[in-house]
């Protein structure tokens, strides 16, 4: 006969188990044979008693359910039929909603209609066996992501401001480590008392966010005011703003071109010289300047990376053609040149492949490559403002780097050490050093050994910084003469 351990089992069928024999009053393994014994007699119970609780807020459950989970607690006030509605706009916002009712709450919306519209059992109660056999309202406090308050009375948030917890709704708020939204909804003079308005000061210096109230009409006949509380669509746009907030986007309108990747340059039409080059560097760069929200155009040599998505990726082989495509992209704000552009082409290429003959090697004539860096920074008419190279060395890479900056005329060069020890051509991992001029002195900014998506974000942030400074030094007023 096999034998079964408890312990082995599924964390949600454990959880089930111990609650479940903790309110039949019996052992696990009791519960565990009762079970198998209404299987036999097929008189299976459903198999959720009650929630199946777990510690990990709801967004982080599942990848089934919905992205975030707010526990909604409802006070007892007139407002609180909107926070029916509410339900409705935070679910259809993909937001899980778990309902708490204060006693008086009930008076206004009932549990049913609650329940109905969450899809969830509703809580109410503090000395409630079922949920608070393992701590109901520290779950409940904590198995979410936000918690809103709505409508927030007056006498909620006086509980919350002197942290009281003689009711499941008092004693989740000063339980939860999550963020609080408050909807406050009261009469005008209970708004307006001095009670209320130290109450909510100290809420707002405790860290709670408010939304509202809204001024107009009063339930009371003929009463108007400060008091009203927000529209349930107000209240679910704060709690996703607080849930998923915006995310930066520094280079916002701002069109950035960027070269990666070696170029292959043809000896005849089989053959090219070419140089290690994976384009990872530039294309991380890519990405990071999309992700900041610039329009970004990539012209990349042969690589074998896919296109990062949102970027135009204009494909070329050889330096002329990267230069044709570059000059193509202008006008642009921003300007990064990470590509490792073969300095030399073959000048007598071959119509035909190459043949060996007795003669001996093919003479291979090199003649230097148009130089992409140096034409784009010295452009009268659409010089970027921002101009950024990127240079490779092998040897005495600052000193290298701080004259190319000179030669090319270019305003910021990324330095790397590419010798084949430091693994970083094709590689994963780059040290740069980020040389620029300030006040006519060339400044060197070494950064530690980081990814090449690090390294892309962090000259992202940079630039994004730059492009910042630059537009507030533009709007200064001219210094009186
Ligand atoms: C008809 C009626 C309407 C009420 N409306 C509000 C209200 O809008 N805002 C408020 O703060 N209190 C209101 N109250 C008072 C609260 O219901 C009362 O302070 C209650 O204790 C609040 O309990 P709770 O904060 O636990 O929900 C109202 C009371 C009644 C009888």
């Amino acid at each position: 006969m096999a034998s079964l351990t408890i312990r082995k089992l599924d964390e949600g069928v454990k959880t089930y188990l111990r609650l479940r024999s903790a309110k039949n009053r019996r052992s696990v393994e009791e519960e565990v044979r009762v079970i198998l014994g209404e299987l036999i007699e097929g008189r299976e119970e459903p198999l959720t008693p009650f929630a199946v609780p777990s510690s990990a807020p709801i967004a982080q459950r599942s990848g089934a359910l919905p992205e975030a989970g707010v526990t909604l607690i409802i006070g007892g006030g007139i407002a609180a039929y909107k926070s029916l509605d509410l339900i409705r706009r935070l679910k259809e916002r993909r937001i899980e909603v778990r309902c708490v009712l204060t006693k008086a709450a009930q008076q206004f919306v009932t549990p049913l209609a609650v329940s109905a519209l969450s899809h969830e059992r509703v809580y109410s109660d503090l000395f409630d066996p079922q949920s608070e056999f393992d701590a109901g309202h520290i779950r409940l406090a904590r198995e979410c992501d936000l918690i809103v308050v709505a409508p927030a009375t007056a006498d909620l948030m006086a509980k919350m401001a002197n942290g009281h917890a003689d009711d499941l709704a008092s004693a989740i708020l000063l339980a939860t480590n999550r963020k609080v939204l408050l909807a406050p909804a009261m009469n005008p003079l209970m708004w307006n008392n001095a009670a209320t308005r130290r109450n909510v000061a100290q809420l707002q210096r405790d860290g709670m966010v408010l939304i509202g109230p809204n001024s107009g009409e009063m339930a009371e006949a003929g009463e108007a005011g400060v008091g009203r509380m927000s529209e349930a669509i107000e209240i679910a746009t704060a709690a996703e703003r607080l849930l998923r907030p915006p995310v930066p986007r520094p280079l916002a309108g701002k069109r950035v071109l960027i070269t990666a990747g070696p170029t292959h340059e043809p000896i005849d039409p089989v053959r090219y010289i070419a140089n290690r080059s994976s384009g990872k560097q530039g294309f991380a760069i890519a990405a990071a300047a999309q992700a900041a929200g610039a329009e970004v155009i990539l012209v990349s040599g042969p690589v074998d990376l896919s296109d990062p998505p949102g970027v135009t990726v204009k494909h070329v082989e050889s330096a002329r053609q990267m230069l044709e495509q570059v000059q193509a992209a202008l006008p642009a704000d921003i300007a990064i040149f990470a590509a490792a552009v073969a300095d030399w082409r073959v000048a007598n290429e071959g119509v035909q492949k190459l043949k060996k003959t007795s003669a001996g090697m093919p003479p291979l004539q090199l003649v230097e490559n148009p130089d992409i860096l140096a034409t784009i920074s010295k452009l009268t008419d659409q010089r970027p403002p921002l101009v950024i190279g990127f240079a490779a060395e092998t040897e005495h890479l600052i000193d290298n780097a701080k004259s190319k900056l000179a030669r090319k005329g270019c305003d910021w060069i990324v330095a790397n050490d590419v010798s084949p020890a430091t693994g970083v051509m094709g590689g994963d991992r780059n040290t740069v050093h980020l040389i620029s001029r300030k006040d006519n002195e060339i400044e060197v900014d070494s950064w530690p050994a980081m990814t090449k998506e690090q390294v892309a974000i962090e000259l992202v942030a940079h630039v994004a910084r730059s492009v910042t400074d630059k537009s507030l030094n533009d709007k200064a007023p001219e210094p009186a003469s």
